[in-house]
């Protein structure tokens, strides 16, 4: 079995391509303060605290074959999200999606990337420590959808590093399970991979227990089971999906701490995330997983099982373009 060219169908298969859009939104779309404009023009206040503070917390869903993937799973990861930062969300889940809705279609995008957020919104000079003395900002914006690996890296496996000069920010630090703005030690450890000649790096916890990566969950398959950490990490919805996945095949799943040594000797692994769906693993610090190049079997069936449940509809929201956006004066 072969990894399925995802990158390649949703730039080729017209089933997939964008659709007529006003020139305004070629680049994409954006809502700030209540207003729809092109992605390029969008821009926020600089004393926004989102900006200044990364005061915020943000989500991303993905729309492919013009559905959303999990709509509503990312909504409400983003409510307990704002919740566990104090935040208070201006627009109900219900609005948060009509809102989405319209930026896909005004972008025409049947493969987008759609990323939104609530900042604490502009510092005022008010009393700092009330968290709700300041009025939450809602920004979003829609762009084509962006793969963080290539078809080409997907299908001969990313060579990946266990950070040598970070770990993930402790979890009583920054609440992991909040997805939140807090990305320079996924940053700085990218930029490790890079010197290392990596394509990606992994970050422990402080006890050498694996964490996440950069904007990815980890896991590791040993024998016929697939392991995952419970703790450390976002809740991403590609590792729930994931999880499902290997539920359905009968693949024995085990959600618990994982130590590095169990990356460094796995048959296989691969990370998961909304921009890239399943993304297998060929080498750990330059250790060839399984003994052989390219990804495993059961990565492999579950790459390809995740992009082809999801073209069935799959927790699907279609998204209904031949209904223009009517936005209120
Ligand atoms: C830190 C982190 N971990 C994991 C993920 C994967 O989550 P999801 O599958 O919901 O995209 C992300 C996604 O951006 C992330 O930022």
């Amino acid at each position: 079995m072969t990894i399925i060219q995802a990158e390649q169908i949703m730039l080729q298969e017209p089933t997939h391509a964008r659709l007529a859009h006003d020139d305004n939104y070629a680049f994409g779309s954006a809502f700030i303060n209540g207003v729809y404009c092109g992605v390029h023009e969008a821009a926020i206040p600089i004393v926004d605290m989102g900006f200044m503070h990364a005061d915020a917390a943000y989500d991303v869903v993905s729309v492919s074959k013009g559905q959303f993937f999990r709509l509503e799973d990312h909504l409400n990861r983003f409510e307990s999200s704002c919740a566990k930062f104090r935040l208070n969300n201006p627009y109900s889940q219900q609005q948060t999606a009509e809102i989405l809705t319209n930026l896909v279609k005004l972008a025409g995008t049947r493969e987008a990337y759609v990323w939104w957020c609530v900042t604490r919104g502009i510092m005022s000079g008010g009393d700092r420590s009330d968290a709700d003395a300041f009025e939450n900002c809602f920004y979003a914006f829609v762009i084509p959808y962006m793969y963080i690996a290539s078809d080409e890296q997907r299908t001969r496996g990313l060579d990946v590093m266990i950070s040598k000069n970070y770990i993930r920010i402790p979890p009583n630090s920054v609440d992991p399970t909040a997805k939140n703005l807090h990305w320079m030690d996924m940053k700085l450890a990218l930029f490790e991979a890079r010197d290392n000649q990596k394509e990606w790096s992994v970050l422990l916890d402080s006890e050498g227990y694996l964490a996440e990566a950069p904007g990815a969950n980890i896991f590791v398959v040993k024998g016929s089971a697939i392991y995952t950490p419970d703790s450390g990490c976002l809740e991403g919805i590609t590792r729930r999906t994931t999880l499902d996945l290997a539920r359905e095949l009968d693949i024995p799943v085990h959600v618990q701490r994982v130590h590095k040594d169990e990356l460094i000797h796995a048959d296989e692994a691969f990370m998961t995330s909304t921009a890239g769906g399943i993304m297998p693993i060929n080498s750990v610090n330059d250790t060839l997983l399984g003994g052989a190049v390219g990804p495993g079997a059961i990565t492999t069936k579950l790459h390809n099982l995740y992009w082809q449940k999801r073209w069935q509809g799959w927790l699907g929201t279609c998204v209904d373009f031949d209904t223009p956006v009517v936005i209120a004066e």
